[in-house]
């Protein structure tokens, strides 16, 4: 008997690790320093150690809210996005940065007749043990494999064709092209692979109202922007529209 379970991975895993063990050191420490130096009344360093005592909780307090989401509150935020595209069935749906697959996987699912494409830098700082095999795996275990296909590569440069794609999505991947303008250069991608009508749906912590700034500089002139979503942490918004189809 197979007992394998998929795995998609813990997002940011060296910030979880440093949280998980630096808050309670930070914390440590500052209550060493509260002790040694309200005895001697020295103002100044009783206010740094009281900072240092409540920071390191905050930190081990966020460190468990970053792992809830990776492993549980992560799917739910997937099904809600996957849920408002209303696909058919046959479509090709395209995820950026898809690391271990979390809505790669998802969409194939969803996709009977379609396919579910994927690329991605495979970056280890973004997502543990991440690499093309992983994805590949978890959609072997998921039952997908069939109709998913994962490249290598950067979301700044697609290697697909003009207006190819039905449906691109992304989950927490296009903040972590570090420049503005890489950022916009993703979203011009994004509408040149689009075919008209074809939909976007684009998740993120921060940067989603550029990526909406963008989609409408790029001509999907009804794009816009969700409500906070707490299943994620940080909690998360969604960049969201439809590329127009020429008229006649
Ligand atoms: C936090 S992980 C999220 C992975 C996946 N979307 C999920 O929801 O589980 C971010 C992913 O974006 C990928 N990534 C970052 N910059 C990229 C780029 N410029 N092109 C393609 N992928 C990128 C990383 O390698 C990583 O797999």
């Amino acid at each position: 008997m197979n007992n394998e379970k998929p795995d998609y991975g813990l997002d940011a895993p060296g910030l979880v690790r440093g949280f998980l063990l630096g808050g309670p050191a930070l914390s440590i420490a500052g209550w060493f320093l509260i002790a040694w130096s309200q005895p001697r009344h020295i103002g100044p360093l009783i206010g740094v150690a009281n900072a240092m005592f409540f920071t390191g909780i905050v930190f081990f307090i966020e460190s468990f809210l970053l792992m809830a989401s990776s492993f549980y509150g992560k799917y739910r935020a997937r099904d809600h996005l996957l849920d408002d595209l209303h696909l058919r069935g046959d479509e090709t749906v395209l995820d950026l940065g898809c690391g271990h697959g979390l809505l790669l996987i998802g969409a194939a699912k969803r996709l009977p007749r379609g396919h579910s494409l994927g690329i991605d830098l495979w970056s280890q700082v973004d997502q543990s043990d991440n690499s093309r095999e992983a994805a590949l795996r978890n959609a072997r275990l998921e039952n997908v494999a069939g109709r998913v296909e994962v490249r290598d590569g950067d979301m700044q440069k697609l290697p697909f064709q003009d207006q190819s794609i039905d449906a691109v999505v992304a989950n927490l991947s296009i903040h972590n092209i570090s420049s503005r303008d890489g950022r916009r250069e993703a979203i011009a991608e994004i509408v040149r692979v689009l075919k008209p009508g074809g939909q976007v749906a684009l998740m993120d912590f921060k940067h989603v109202g550029q990526y909406v700034e963008d989609l409408k500089k790029r001509g999907i002139a009804d794009a816009r922007k969700s409500g906070l979503s707490f299943w994620i942490f940080p909690p998360v918004r969604i960049a969201t529209g439809r590329k127009t189809v020429p008229a006649g």
